[in-house]
């Protein structure tokens, strides 16, 4: 019996993630981002990250042909960069947050983390493409990162100062 979308979909929410922006530009210098929850560490040899996204996205083409991509792991105080690089149809650049960090592509200064790839592979996956980079570049800041859980956005709290809750 397939699963249930919805109760897919809930379960999943329940899987903390980390919120990145995904940025490339195309030959003609125009730049390109996402919000991506999907992205994870794929291999230490060679080093491949990997994030999803959506065959429908009108960021998908720009992607998929691009040499380069950056990840920016996105800071606890950087919700707000997070909506606007998930909302269609405005231009996600125009803020001026963002300069030319990594392999020269639209970075966030202050972001927990980033980091730059070289297109390894493109694979299927389902109504999402998997997008393969091998690590070319990296910056680990000192910011703590931004969580998405349960729909929300939070950060992560270490055990030593959590009230003690269910
Ligand atoms: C927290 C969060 C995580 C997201 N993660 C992904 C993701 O991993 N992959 C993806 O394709 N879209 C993801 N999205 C949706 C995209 O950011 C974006 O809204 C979608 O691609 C539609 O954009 P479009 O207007 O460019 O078509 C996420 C959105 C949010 C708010």
């Amino acid at each position: 019996m397939p699963v249930d979308r919805l109760a897919f979909t809930r379960t999943m929410s329940r899987v903390p993630a980390p919120v990145t922006v995904a940025t490339t530009a195309d030959a003609s210098g125009r730049r390109w981002g996402f919000t991506g929850s999907s992205f994870s560490s794929l291999s230490l040899d060679p080093p491949l990250v990997l994030i999803c996204l959506d065959k429908g996205a009108s960021t998908h083409g720009a992607f998929t042909s691009a040499r380069h991509f950056l990840i920016n792991v996105l800071a606890h105080d950087q919700s707000d960069v997070a909506l606007r690089f998930a909302t269609s149809g405005v231009d996600r650049f125009e803020a001026g947050d963002m300069t030319p960090c990594e392999l020269g592509l639209p970075g966030l200064p202050e972001a927990a983390a980033r980091i730059a790839c070289t297109t390894h592979e493109i694979l299927d996956g389902g109504d999402h493409s998997i997008l393969v980079g091998r690590v070319e570049a990296t910056h680990a800041g000192d910011r703590a990162p931004l969580v998405y859980s349960d729909r929300v956005f939070g950060r992560p709290v270490p055990n030593d100062q959590m009230a003690a809750t269910g």
